[in-house]
């Protein structure tokens, strides 16, 4: 189970500031964009809230977005409706995928957003990113974003609190992360993420979930992306960094 039926209903709560607004959250990807046609076929495969799928779609490119969690998929729906964009919406585990389209159907796949670690380990992972790369077309690329757990795991088992409240849809929120990181690399890791929504007349309503997830070195994700025939084309990898993103080319 991949989880998100809690906090898909508090997401924006989670998402920066930038990811919120459809149009910023596909131009932070202008770059790899710029490489294909205005009605290049698009796949979002974690797709969460919707954002980046309807953000791409506004563009004029024929996009599917799909997700393990019904909920988030329900919600990209919405946001598409309300946006008045077309984005074909669809509840597929990644491994799914090749059971719903044709191989080398897309230009280019999106796994962004710390999605990919909750692949089930490295035969998860490795299974994950063989159904990514079978949709895409030769000379197709991956997009995939991700925290650097190397810097995550050295910090071990901690609590997070945001030190501000953030504001969405007039509400204020405390978002607080629960990391629990396994003695191995290779173990179940846990983190509980809690949304607590502070009304200024007393009331807190509280929405959390405790998520699984399957932390990877940098040098195994670049080893099982070249297993799975896709050559690294741009990293923004650096071990001092949050977070890096990989563009990965179908061979
Ligand atoms: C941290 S959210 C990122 C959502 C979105 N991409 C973003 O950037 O905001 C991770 C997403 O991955 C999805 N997910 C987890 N496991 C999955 C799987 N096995 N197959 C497809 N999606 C999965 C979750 O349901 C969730 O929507």
């Amino acid at each position: 189970m991949s989880g998100y039926h809690e906090l898909a209903e508090v997401y924006e709560w989670l998402i920066s500031d930038a990811k919120l607004a459809p149009a910023e959250f596909a131009a932070a990807f202008d770059d790899v964009l710029g490489l294909l046609p205005p009605d290049a076929h698009v796949l979002d495969c974690s797709c969460g809230t919707g954002q980046l799928a309807v953000g791409l779609a506004g563009r004029g490119m024929q996009v599917v977005a799909t997700d393990a969690s019904e909920a988030m998929v329900r919600r990209t729906a919405e946001l598409s409706e309300e946006f008045e964009a077309s984005v074909r919406t669809l509840r597929a585990d990644w491994q799914e995928l090749p059971d719903h389209f044709d191989d080398a159907t897309f230009d280019l796949v999106f796994c962004v957003g710390n999605s990919l670690h909750h692949a089930a380990g490295a035969t998860g992972r490795v299974a994950a990113l063989e159904s990514m790369s079978r949709l895409l077309r030769r000379g197709g690329r991956l997009v995939l974003t991700s925290r650097t757990w190397e810097l995550v795991r050295a910090r071990g088992s901690r609590l997070d609190i945001s030190d501000r409240l953030v504001r969405r849809n007039g509400r204020d929120a405390v978002v607080v992360y629960r990391w629990e990181i396994a003695p191995r690399w290779e173990e179940e890791h846990h983190i509980e993420i809690a949304v607590a929504q502070v009304d200024a007349t007393g009331p807190v309503l509280v929405r959390s979930e405790l998520l699984s997830c399957w932390p990877y070195r940098y040098e195994e994700l670049e080893a099982e992306l070249d297993r799975v025939g896709l050559r690294t084309e741009i990293s923004t990898f650096d071990p001092a960094a949050e977070n890096y993103t990989v563009v990965a080319s179908k061979v």
